[in-house]
């Protein structure tokens, strides 16, 4: 069967489609100065390391001013960089140095909430209800006889309730932490700010945005109850995600603001693009954040929830790819991020977890359309999971005993001592501390090393870039004949045929048939009798 991907080839205007990005948590990148965070100068020093490493793009999270409650996430003054991270002119010189590189550049915006620090909330809180200063924010009076139960059964999805009321009585929304109020999109000063803001990172030369929360901005009229709460259930609003529309997700009016957005981004050399993290109930709905006149892109996140199973890969792939067809556009698949259990534990954890992680991200780098990296995914880091509670930062934790800390410990470049090489020589701090078997996952310990993660990911990134069934992201998915539990696909440019093969089966499989191998995950074994591929592995090969 063949499932079509209706990308046109690659030009300069269309790098984005099959692009791939790499997610640099700025935090936990580099740090220059030595202060245990990392930061714009660090990434600026790894700009040549990234570039070895063949990706395209770089997609930076939050740097802007901020308290920090959520990772930067809260963002209190959307045109400056934080002190903790650097200034403006740093900006500026990673930005030229990147492009100099050929490396673009995307910016993370965070229009959902603003920070609790940003003038516009001060001044609404310092107004009083009614003001045209709360109007901005999603301020409402509560239920109860004296209102003091909050104003709907809206649940963050931070844990507890969505609400935090103020000294004066009234509430304000927050869907993540209360250190993040809920903007009104529905008030022209709000609009009007973020297109300046779209404006003020595309004059200093940004390639693209993430959309952070796209799918939130708009919240139902009325503000309805959504008539379920873990209080009646114990189970959580936010697990409705995806099975249910909520009244504060995935609104059709949202679409409103993208299509004002698109012709901003149009009107500048170039091709500026935008990707949405949106979450929707159906692969269609979220399709609708996609198009010539909306966003450019949306994480397709069935493929990172996909379980280590041949028929579960297969199925959030085909998904996928007849959704683009739909809309023209390419695809966009994530194995890891900063709000997910890196890929390596989730599937097992240990020497199995980094065998599947390697054969599921030659499994991504195969397919059609765009490619998100997350920082360290590279050098197989798995998630740490012993961080000392005390040391954890996520707001989720207090609030659900969740946290995403442990995909965020800071990147292990090199050196005998942690945090090894994160910060200038001799620095001996680190935001979170990088456990000891991180010293043998280094950059420096896996340079050069075959069959180390670091040389893997190298390869099928070269092999990405330059091999004509793969360089244009375009052409259709083939599959192929293959036993049960075994993935098998091909890529077609002319004469070049390039078939990626993945087992999944729990025992090894002849994959001769498929043509020369060209790069594994695992080393294939049995040469005199045919090429073996190990359990949970992958393995390109081609065929002129
Ligand atoms: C997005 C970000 C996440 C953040 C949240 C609130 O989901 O990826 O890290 O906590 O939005 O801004
Ligand atoms: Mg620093």
């Amino acid at each position: 069967m063949t499932v079509s991907a209706t990308t046109p080839p690659r030009t300069d205007d269309d790098w984005w489609r099959s692009a791939v990005v790499y997610q640099v948590y700025v935090r936990s990148f580099a740090d220059s100065d030595g202060d245990g965070v990392g930061d714009l100068a660090g990434i600026r020093e790894r700009l040549p390391y990234l570039r070895d490493l063949g990706v395209d793009a770089l997609w930076l999270t939050p740097f802007y001013t901020s308290p920090m409650v959520d990772g930067g996430y809260d963002v209190a003054d959307y045109r400056d960089v934080d002190p903790l991270f650097g200034t403006l002119t740093d900006f500026d010189t990673m930005i030229s140095d990147a492009h100099a590189l050929g490396l673009r550049i995307i910016v993370d915006l965070v229009p959902n909430h603003t920070s609790s620090a940003h003038r516009w909330f001060t001044d609404a809180l310092a107004a009083g209800p009614g003001s045209p200063e709360r109007s901005r924010y999603l301020f409402a009076e509560g239920r109860g006889a004296h209102g003091e139960l909050p104003p709907n059964d809206w649940e963050s999805i931070f844990g507890g309730p969505a609400w935090t009321r103020i000294d004066d009585g009234q509430w304000y929304l927050h869907l993540f932490d209360p250190a993040q109020p809920d903007l009104n999109w529905r008030h022209p000063q709000v609009r009007a700010e973020f297109e300046d803001v779209l404006r003020f990172w595309l004059d200093r030369g940004v390639d693209g945005f993430r959309v952070d929360v796209a799918h939130g901005m708009i919240k139902a009229e009325g503000l309805p109850d959504v008539g379920f709460s873990t209080m009646t259930t114990g189970q959580r609003q936010v697990d409705l995600l995806g099975k249910a529309r909520l009244p504060y997700f995935d609104q059709d009016e949202v679409h409103e603001i993208y299509r004002a957005w698109r012709p901003i981004l149009d009107s500048y050399p170039g091709a500026r693009m935008a990707v949405a993290e949106a979450w929707a109930e159906t692969p269609q709905r979220l399709a609708r954040y996609i198009g010539p006149d909306e966003l450019h892109q949306a994480f397709s996140f069935d493929f990172l929830d996909a379980t280590w199973s041949a028929d579960s890969f297969r199925k959030v792939i085909d998904t996928a790819l007849s959704e683009a067809t739909v809309v023209g556009a390419p695809t966009t698949w994530v194995l890891s991020n900063h709000d997910k259990q890196r890929h390596v534990t989730r599937y097992g954890d240990g020497v199995e977890g980094l065998r599947r992680a390697r054969a599921a991200s030659l499994l991504m780098l195969a397919l059609p359309g765009c490619a998100y990296l997350y920082q360290g995914e590279e050098l197989g880091l798995p998630e740490v999971l012993d961080l000392p509670d005390e040391l954890r930062q996520d707001p989720a934790f207090l609030r659900t005993g969740e946290s995403r800390d442990g995909c965020r410990v800071p990147i292990p470049w090199g050196g005998e001592l942690a945090p090894y090489g994160f910060g200038p020589a001799g620095s001996e701090l680190s935001w979170l501390p990088a456990p000891a078997t991180w010293r043998a996952l280094s950059v420096a310990a896996q340079a050069g090393q075959p069959g180390s993660t670091l040389e893997l990911y190298r390869a099928a990134l070269r092999i990405r870039h330059d091999h004509p069934a793969l360089a244009l992201g375009a052409g259709p998915v083939t599959w192929l004949e293959s036993g049960p539990g075994v993935l098998a696909f091909s890529r077609t440019a002319g004469d070049n045929v390039l078939t990626c093969v993945v087992n999944l089966s729990g025992a090894p499989v002849l994959i001769d048939g498929y043509g020369e191998p060209i790069v594994a995950s695992a080393p294939l074994t049995g040469q005199g009798a045919g090429h073996l591929l190990p359990v949970d592995a992958a393995a390109w090969l081609e065929r002129r």
